[in-house]
């Protein structure tokens, strides 16, 4: 069989492009610990509100330089709707939902996480300005979807 020239040549850069680009997500995996929002811990969605730490949800300081905010998503709103946290700490966010698929996205941010019932899910993310973050469901849940919006006040 045949192949012109510049076919080889562009099959040679195609190889190439995704040997490259496998490269970097295995290198970004393993050696930078980057991953998806993880989806490990399950939760009962009818005994969200007496499942601790969800019954209380809101932010916990776990370490000099580490918080946990817990974080409740339900049509059609996030429990608590307002959280602080501090600048420059490491944040990690768990939601979980007692109803439908939520989204979980702050704005300016890379945490956007699906937030399905059944399951904890968690990111974390360390605000390096101090200001106010908008949190939004990114998943359509209903007729009050638009509406569904938080705030992360960073100080
Ligand atoms: Cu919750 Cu859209």
């Amino acid at each position: 069989m045949h192949i012109h020239r510049s076919e080889k040549a562009w099959l040679i850069v195609g190889v190439i492009s995704l040997v490259f680009f496998l490269g970097i997500i295995g290198w970004a995996a393993i050696s930078e610990g980057i991953t998806p929002p993880s989806h490990i811990q399950t939760i009962d969605p009818t005994k969200v509100a007496v499942t601790p730490p969800f019954d209380h949800p809101g932010v916990r300081k776990v370490g000099d330089h580490a918080v946990e905010a817990y974080i409740v998503a339900r049509t059609f709103s996030f429990t608590p709707s307002t959280i602080t946290v501090p600048v420059g700490t490491i944040v990690t966010f768990y939601a979980t939902s007692p109803d439908v698929v939520h989204g979980f996205f702050i704005a300016d941010t890379a945490v956007n996480m699906m937030v399905i019932p059944g399951w904890v899910s968690s990111a974390s993310h360390r605000f390096t300005k101090p200001g106010t973050y908008l949190l939004m469901c990114n998943e359509y849940c209903g007729v009050g979807h638009h509406y569904m919006s938080g705030t992360i006040e960073v100080k």
